[in-house]
C-alpha cells in the first residue's frame, strides 16, 4: 500500500515541541516584550554562543539580512559583487535593490557552490590590477557566496582571493544553520557578515518570518544594529538610512527554543541523506549529492537525473504518495531583471544543465527511517522499470 510522504510537513515537529513552544509564547504575552526586549536579545546570545561567533543582529527575514550586509558594507551605485547563479532569488535581488550588479560565475559540478577556479579566473581575464571591470568600468566590491543546501562553499579559497583583492565576503548561509566546513568553523563565521533565515521550512525556522546577520567585527555588529532601525544611533538620532527589520518577541521565543534541538533536527537530516546515499548508490541513472566541504546539513537533497525525464519521474513518485520538488528550475542568470547591464553576462553551463535535472526528495526530521526507505524503494522501482517514453528527449533523438 502506498504511504503519504509530502515534501516537506511541519505538523509532526509541532506536535512534538508544541507544549514547550506555548509555555514560551505566553512568557512574552505575560511579559508584554512584543518587539525587541530579553526574549530577542536572549536568543540574539545564544545564536552566536551556538555558533561561536561574536555578534547576532536579528531582523525580519534572511532577506533583509543580505540586504542590511550589504548596506552596512557600503555598496554603492553600479558596484559589482560576484556570486552564485543557483540560489534563491534573495542572495541576488539584494544586490539590485541596493543599485549593485550581481555578476554569475558557475556553480562546481559536485557541491554546487560558487567555482572559485572560476571566480579567480573571471576576475584575472575581465578586470584591470584596481578591480575594474574593463568593458563597464565598475568596480568589483565584493563576493557573495551561498551554502547551498546546507554545505559551505569553499571558504579557504574564497578568503584567499578576498584578500588578495581587498574584497569584502557576505556569506548567504540561510540554508546552512550548524554546518561547518573542513576546518570546522562554522557557517556564520566565514563573512565580513553571514546572512540566516528563519523561514519555517529552513533547518531552524520560526513560526512566521525571521533572519540575522551575524558577524566578529564589533564595528559591522553596530552599524548593523543601526542599519535594521532607520539608522538610528540613539533617541531621535539618526545617522544612516535604514529600515525598520525585526525578529519579533514571540519568534525569538520560538526560535530560542527551537535552538536547543538544531543538532538532533540536522542530525536526523545527516542519517537520512546518508540511507539516501547508500540505497541509491548503485543507480546509474542519478547522481547523488556529494558532501565535500566539513559538515553538510542537507537543508535539502537533491539528486540529478541522468537521462531520465524529470516530469515522468516526479509524477510516477507522487502516483506512489511521495512528494518532491525542484530547487531550482530557473538559474538567477536566467531571470532577465537581475542581469542589468548585458557587459557582465557570463556563461554558466553547469548551473543551466542542472536546472534541467535536478530534483529534491523528502528529508525532513521528523520523517521516520522506513518513509526514508519507502521513497529510496520506489526510486530504484520507478528507475529500474525505464522505457523510452521515460528516458529524456535528447537520447529519445538519439535512440531514434
Ligand atoms: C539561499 C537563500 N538566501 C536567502 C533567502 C531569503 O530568506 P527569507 O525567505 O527569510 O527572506 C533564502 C530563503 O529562502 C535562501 O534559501
Amino acid at each position: 500500500m502506498n504511504k503519504q510522504i509530502p515534501f516537506f510537513n511541519l505538523s509532526r515537529q509541532h506536535e512534538k515541541y508544541k507544549n514547550q513552544i506555548k509555555k514560551n509564547i505566553e512568557k512574552v504575552l505575560e511579559n508584554q516584550a512584543f518587539i525587541g526586549g530579553n526574549f530577542v536579545t536572549q536568543f540574539e546570545n545564544n545564536f552566536s554562543k551556538y555558533l561561536n561567533v561574536n555578534h547576532t543582529v536579528s531582523c525580519n527575514s534572511g532577506t533583509d539580512a543580505l540586504w542590511m550586509a550589504l548596506k552596512a558594507l557600503n555598496i554603492k551605485k553600479n558596484d559589482i559583487v560576484l556570486t552564485t547563479p543557483f540560489s534563491f532569488i534573495a542572495s541576488s535581488s539584494e544586490i539590485l535593490a541596493l543599485g549593485g550588479h550581481p555578476v554569475f560565475i558557475d556553480i562546481d559540478s559536485q557541491t554546487y557552490n560558487i567555482d572559485t577556479n572560476k571566480l579567480e579566473k573571471w576576475i584575472n581575464e575581465e578586470c584591470n590590477s584596481n578591480l575594474v571591470h574593463k568593458k563597464t568600468g565598475y568596480r568589483v566590491v565584493g563576493i557573495l557566496p551561498v551554502d547551498i543546501f546546507g554545505q559551505c562553499a569553499n571558504y579557504i579559497k574564497i578568503k584567499e582571493i578576498a584578500q588578495k583583492h581587498n574584497l569584502w565576503i557576505i556569506q548567504d548561509s540561510c540554508q546552512a544553520v550548524g554546518a561547518h566546513d573542513s576546518a570546522k568553523i562554522f557557517a556564520g563565521n566565514h563573512g565580513d557578515i553571514s546572512c540566516f533565515s528563519f523561514y519555517p521550512t529552513k533547518n531552524l525556522g520560526a513560526y512566521g518570518d525571521g533572519g540575522c546577520c551575524t558577524t566578529n567585527n564589533p564595528k559591522l555588529a553596530e552599524k548593523l544594529m543601526r542599519i535594521r532601525n532607520h539608522g538610528r544611533k540613539s533617541h531621535y538620532n539618526y545617522i544612516e538610512h535604514g529600515i525598520n527589520s525585526r525578529l519579533d518577541g514571540i519568534q525569538a521565543a520560538i526560535l530560542d527554543k527551537k535552538l536547543k534541538y538544531i543538532d538532533n533536527f540536522n542530525q536526523k537530516r545527516i542519517e537520512f541523506a546518508n540511507i539516501y546515499n547508500k540505497k541509491l548508490s548503485e543507480l546509474n541513472n542519478i547522481k547523488l549529492p556529494k558532501n565535500l566541504n566539513g559538515k553538510h546539513v542537507y537543508h535539502q537533497y537533491c539528486i540529478e537525473l541522468v537521462g531520465i525525464n524529470r516530469e515522468i519521474f516526479m509524477q510516477k513518485l507522487k502516483e506512489k504518495g511521495i512528494g518532491t520538488n525542484i530547487y531550482y528550475p530557473k538559474g538567477l542568470n536566467q531571470i532577465e531583471f537581475l542581469n542589468t547591464d548585458q557587459r557582465l553576462k557570463n556563461d554558466c553551463p553547469i548551473s543551466d544543465n542542472l536546472t534541467h535535472n535536478i530534483v529534491a526528495l523528502p528529508i525532513w526530521p521528523e520523517l521516520e527511517i522506513e518513509e526514508i526507505n519507502y521513497v529510496a524503494n520506489q526510486i530504484k522501482e520507478i528507475l529500474s522499470q525505464t522505457n523510452i517514453q521515460f528516458l529524456s528527449k535528447k537520447i529519445e533523438t538519439k535512440i531514434r
